[in-house]
């Protein structure tokens, strides 16, 4: 008999293949994810869950999903997942590192030149027939070359975005609660206080995981902190930012600009006031949207699936203390 797998969404094809070649496969086909209800009687018979950051994997779950072994989160983020209820119950818990690193990188720089160039207010401005003529000061907007990128967290993510600003001839310095020493000399970087990063850069990129440290890390103190020109740039997740302080702060002029990736809540109330500025660029949470790494990441899922299935060690395993001796 083979393992049943339920998957909330459908992913790209070649990862859903080889689960279908190892297991007896159902995917949910909406485009929302499954209702909570539905998702609770599907787990009831499953050995094997995929799941997406929408899914919210805790201890309701669990305890209706009695054959549960695997829960494979098709994301680098788990924090929808309750990490220590699944290890209570000995249940892997898989994520996606790595393969989005570079894309993720690429989507958070282009937000950080779409605000300070003024890209999609530009554009805007053409498509409703504003351009009269080349003006002197028109749509001005900041120069991204010589100025100071101040990188919260110093993971793969955020190192991706140091060189990516190194390429930019950016100043890049760095707050994370691990000091990397080895790559400040590497890439010629500056380790900072957060703090003094905030008071020094014009352009400030939050890459950490959201736990319970890091929510609301972004409110109405640390923003203050800011330069008025800087612009903060957010890939990580919606409620590391307090929305509220932050568009104070943007209203008030108290920082330049922000472009936001994620919010929070996601997908963003139509009556969020951040929508009607336009120093705020939002895109609705596609920083690992490009077909390779999409697919990269169905086949990584289906990989820790079928290892955890075979009651290997799945390669990308989150909570390792579940692994008895
Ligand atoms: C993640 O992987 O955590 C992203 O937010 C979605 O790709």
């Amino acid at each position: 008999m083979k393992p049943k797998v339920y998957v909330t969404r459908k992913i790209p094809e070649r990862g859903l293949k080889m689960l279908r070649d190892f297991a007896e496969v159902k995917v949910w086909d909406g485009e929302l994810p499954p209702p909570r209800d539905v998702l609770l009687k599907e787990v009831e018979q499953v050995d094997g869950l995929v799941s997406l950051l929408t899914e919210k994997i805790d201890e309701e779950l669990f305890s209706v999903a009695k054959n549960l072994k695997v829960v494979s989160n098709y994301a680098v983020g788990f924090d929808n997942i309750d990490l220590k209820a699944a290890t209570n119950r000995g249940i892997y818990i898989t994520n996606t590192p790595g393969v989005l690193t570079e894309t993720t990188a690429d989507l958070a720089f282009a937000l950080l030149m779409a605000v300070a160039r003024r890209i999609v207010e530009a554009d805007k401005f053409v498509k409703e027939g504003k351009w009269k003529t080349w003006g002197p000061e028109l749509l001005l907007g900041q120069d991204i070359y010589g100025s100071t990128l101040g990188l919260i967290g110093l993971g793969r993510i955020g190192l991706a975005m140091a060189r990516r600003g190194k390429g930019f001839d950016m100043n890049v310095c760095y707050y994370d609660v691990f000091r990397r020493e080895e790559l400040e000399a590497e890439y010629g970087i500056k380790y900072m206080e957060m703090e003094q990063l905030l008071r020094s850069s014009d352009f400030v990129s939050i890459h950490v995981p959201l736990t319970e440290d890091t929510r609301h890390l972004i409110n109405e103190k640390t923003l203050s902190m800011m330069k008025k020109n800087a612009i903060l740039i957010n890939t990580a997740r919606g409620p590391i930012v307090d929305e509220k302080a932050l568009y104070d702060a943007l209203k008030n002029g108290k920082i330049a600009g922000a472009g936001l990736d994620v919010t929070d809540p996601e997908p963003i109330k139509m009556d969020n006031p951040l929508l009607k500025l336009n120093n705020v660029v939002i895109l609705p949470h596609i920083a690992s949207a490009s077909v390779a790494t999409r697919t990269k990441m169905a086949e990584m899922v289906a990989e820790n699936m079928i290892a955890g299935l075979k009651g290997e060690v799945p390669p990308n395993l989150v909570n390792k203390e579940v692994i008895k001796d």
